[in-house]
Parts: C-alpha cells; sequence; structure tokens
C-alpha cells in the first residue's frame, strides 16, 4: 500500500513544474556527477520587483530519482518571487514543499536540489555576467553526451517516447 508521501510525489512527477533548461537565464548550478548517475541542473532568471533583485522563475533538469524530480518541482515554485539571499535560507526541508518531512533515506534527494540552488545562487565576487544561453550551458542529457566521450564514463541513450 502506498504511503502519504509516495502518494505525494506520484502525483508531483505526474505533472512536474518547471521542467527543462532556461534560454536567457541569469545563473545555473549543477551538483552530482555523470559517475554515480545522480545530476541535477538548475537554471535561475531574475527579475526586478519594487527595487529588489527576486527569482522570475527557476528550471531544473535532473537525473536523480523520482523523489528529487518532486522536490525540484517543488523547491523551483516555492522560490518563484524571492531574492537570492531568501533563497538560500530555506532550509533542506523546506525546499520539499507540499511533499512534507522526507524519510532519512530520501533526505539526500533533496539535498540534491539544495545543492543545484546554492551552486546556482551562491554569491560571486566577479561582476554578472550576461544572460546564459543554452549554447553556453547545455542540458543536462547533452552534458552527459559529452562526457560519455571520456573514457570509463556513463554511456546516456535516450529512449524514443512510446
Ligand atoms: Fe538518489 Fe533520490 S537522488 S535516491
Amino acid at each position: 500500500m502506498e504511503t502519504d508521501l509516495e502518494q505525494k510525489i506520484r502525483a508531483a512527477i505526474a505533472d512536474p513544474q518547471n521542467v527543462g533548461a532556461l534560454e536567457g537565464a541569469d545563473a545555473v548550478g549543477t551538483v552530482g556527477n555523470s559517475d554515480c548517475g545522480e545530476m541535477l541542473r538548475l537554471w535561475v532568471k531574475f527579475r526586478e520587483e519594487h527595487g529588489r533583485k527576486v527569482i522570475d522563475r527557476a528550471t531544473f533538469q535532473s537525473f536523480g530519482c523520482e523523489t528529487a524530480i518532486a522536490v525540484a518541482s517543488m523547491a523551483t515554485e516555492l522560490i518563484r518571487g524571492k531574492t537570492a539571499t531568501e533563497a538560500l535560507a530555506l532550509r533542506t526541508e523546506e525546499l520539499s514543499g507540499a511533499l512534507g518531512p522526507l524519510p532519512p533515506m530520501k533526505i539526500h534527494c533533496a539535498q540534491l536540489v539544495e545543492g543545484a540552488l546554492r551552486a546556482a545562487l551562491a554569491p560571486r565576487t566577479e561582476p554578472a555576467a550576461a544572460p546564459l544561453t543554452l549554447a553556453a550551458v547545455p542540458s543536462l542529457s547533452d552534458s552527459l553526451r559529452q562526457d560519455e566521450l571520456k573514457p570509463g564514463s556513463l554511456r546516456v541513450r535516450l529512449l524514443p517516447k512510446p
């Protein structure tokens, strides 16, 4: 029998929000690596609102599990309208939003999302760059395709849609 959390995760991944690369993003963060197979990349775009720079949109791509995808879906909605400082102040357990608290063995799924968020929003010392193009920051699958050329790397094959 499905637990409440399993039902919520299933509902979230049936209609995940904010999936995909974000052309013109202002920041991007990636965590994980192709060696272990769990990766998450998060794009963030800001807008000015009443003199504050707030997150207009965040999107993600993931090779994590269903929980990571569900948390990324929740988190990208949750951080909308927040400043980078406010988003960075969110704790791991808050990023799972309506999923509620995750069991200990699933916390690292949310930490994957948190890591990508921190990588994207970490304060930078260099001046802000121009908005990112998808050519400059490829999709996660394109990154993995580039990685698979390295000896000993995972090989990624996307299956055709049924
Ligand atoms: Fe590893 Fe969820 S990201 S089990």
